[in-house]
């Protein structure tokens, strides 16, 4: 049976190719998508998911909207100043054709709580962005708890931060939000944060490869995320040069293949408050505090078999 899944994200470039490969590999079923404010306002997200839908052909998977702004700030990620770290990496429009396709009317909150109400299947949950839907549906049904299970999160660093020295982005952008998440008591948490994505780098010339797939998907990964590599080769360079991670798409190749990522299994805790540490993704790795270990964490990645798996999915699409 495939693996069913449902995606959160903020779409985005590295978004776009996690979709792009939940939506075609042969393993996966990729029962729904939903979206919300993170990368750009949340109605771009919501274009852009329905954009590479409709660009790989997969129009009949469901687009929901969701939350137009962090739990409790107002202030986290907007107001948006143009030209910093994610208007650069991400625009608001990704670079593939507008589409006609529309999101659903129900709201991302109700899909969620209604979807794993009714289920007989196990969905796997992968929020690839700030995590107020996850909190917020949580608020709403928290059995969900036990209805989800396994939740699979992009987000997080502990020796790298992207948006402050302390904080990834996803986890900045909805600190609350993150913390009612990782405090909520799921069975199977897993995450991968910055410290595997940036283990997992896409190289120039293997965009170029990309790109010779003459696919849909294959020249929309290679236009995402070229434009990654040249941000990335401006603001924030890579281990390697001309690369850039792919973050959100690691979450669902880990679902292809489990071993893509390295996991250890810790305690984790989000900051709500330091003026200077919001938003941290605190991984007590050497077992200091009194927290009971509630999260896998991958801290390595293995970039040749990532780069493999969406090779070949997205080689199949011609
Ligand atoms: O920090 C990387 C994450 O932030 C990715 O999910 C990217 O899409 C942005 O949301
Ligand atoms: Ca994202």
């Amino acid at each position: 049976m495939k693996r069913k899944l449902i995606l959160d994200v903020d779409t985005g470039t590295d978004d776009a190719v996690a979709i792009m490969l939940a939506a075609l590999h042969e393993d996966l079923d990729l029962v729904g998508i939903t979206t919300v404010n993170g990368n750009a306002e949340v109605h771009y997200c919501t274009d852009n998911s329905l954009r590479v839908l409709d660009w790989i052909g997969k129009p009949e998977i469901p687009v929901h909207e969701g939350c137009f702004k962090p739990l409790v700030r107002n202030d986290f990620p907007v107001p948006r100043s143009k030209g910093d770290l994610t208007e650069k990496i991400h625009g608001k429009h990704l670079p593939l054709p507008e589409t006609s396709l529309k999101a659903q009317e129900q709201h991302a909150i109700e899909y969620l709580v209604e979807t794993y109400r009714n289920t007989t299947d196990p969905i796997t949950l992968v929020p690839t962005a700030p995590l107020t839907n996850i909190a917020a549906a949580l608020a709403v049904e928290p059995k969900l708890v036990d209805l989800i299970p396994e939740v699979v999160i992009m987000g997080g660093g502990h020796d790298v931060g992207n948006i402050t020295p302390s904080a990834e982005f996803n986890i900045w952008a909805d600190p609350e939000a993150a913390h009612a998440v990782f405090n909520a008591g799921f069975e199977k948490l897993t995450l991968v944060p910055l410290d595997a994505t940036h283990k997992a780098l896409i190289t120039a010339t293997q965009c170029r490869q990309f790109q010779q797939l003459g696919t849909p998907a294959g020249t929309a990964m290679a236009d995402c995320t070229a434009h990654r590599i040249g941000v990335h080769d401006k603001i924030q360079r890579m281990d390697i040069e001309h690369s850039a991670p792919v973050h959100d798409a690691v979450c669902v190749a880990y679902l292809i293949q489990p071993e893509v990522i390295t996991l250890e299994r810790y305690p984790v805790d989000i900051e709500t408050q330091g003026a200077l540490t919001v938003g941290r993704t605190v991984v007590d790795k050497a077992h200091r505090g009194t927290r009971p270990d509630n999260c896998n964490v991958a801290f390595d990645a293995n970039a040749a078999l990532f780069v493999d798996i969406m090779m070949k999915t997205f080689a199949k699409t011609a």
